[in-house]
């Protein structure tokens, strides 16, 4: 195999990276701004944009996200098409708040439907189907039986040809020594999709990694 060793994302090649972005309007910057600020750890726009892009390329319209926090990442999500609907799970009331707060104030509210709830208790009673799931709290999962069962009620949910797009599945790395909780759930994750022969995957590298499946018709 042909390997790319040292082509590591450096500080310097982000910030190459970061002048190849199409500038963000005034909410956005100010959304980028304060989550930096108050440690939100949201998407940045790196992954923003991809989202952005794997919704549109998919034609998503019903979309689903796991891990709300103020909001930043499901602008993109609902950014990708005027008709993309999205149900999003946040169980911090005070960034709920805020999410609501921001989605309101980039004309994305009605659009948006933002549940207090914890994501799995939420997914294994929800019937819908979507075109879009992305999970963005793989890290706070207690158990690796939580992740195999969050990964299981995804599948279920997703239409076929539907993506299934999981954050920071590099972990800063720590998915080749896997220590913590959070690292180990990474690790299953990327496992289970890898492995799930339902599945069209890849990992791409992008800032903490981002796993993208696509559900075979
Ligand atoms: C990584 S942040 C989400 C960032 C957001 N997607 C963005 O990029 O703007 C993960 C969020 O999931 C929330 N969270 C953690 N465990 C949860 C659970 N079991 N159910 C619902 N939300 C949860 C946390 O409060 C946190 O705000």
């Amino acid at each position: 195999m042909t390997r790319l060793a040292g082509v590591a994302v450096t500080p310097d090649l982000e910030d190459y990276l970061d002048s190849l972005l199409a500038p963000r309007d005034a909410v956005m910057t100010r959304l980028e701004q304060e989550y930096e600020a108050n440690n939100v750890p949201a998407v940045g726009p790196f992954v923003g944009a991809l989202l952005l892009l794997l919704a549109r390329t998919a034609g998503a319209r019903r979309m689903l996200e796991l891990g709300t926090a103020t909001g930043y990442s499901a602008a993109w999500l609902l950014r990708s098409s005027e008709e993309a609907r999205l149900v999003t799970l946040e169980l911090d009331p005070a960034r709920a708040a805020e999410a609501r707060r921001n989605l309101a104030e980039l004309g994305l509210g009605s659009r948006a439907e933002l549940v207090e709830r914890d994501a799995l208790e939420y997914l294994r009673g929800d019937r819908e189907t979507y075109d879009l799931v992305f999970n963005d709290l793989l890290n706070s999962f207690g158990s690796e039986a939580a992740v195999r069962e969050c990964f299981s009620l995804s599948m279920e949910r997703l239409r076929p040809g539907g993506l299934l797009i999981a954050d920071n599945a590099l972990r800063r790395g720590e998915v080749l020594n896997p220590k913590g909780q959070g690292a180990k759930n990474v690790v299953l994750w990327n496992r289970l999709v890898a492995d799930d022969r339902r599945l069209d995957s890849s990992l791409i590298p992008l800032r903490d990694g981002v796993s993208v499946a696509r559900l075979r018709d």
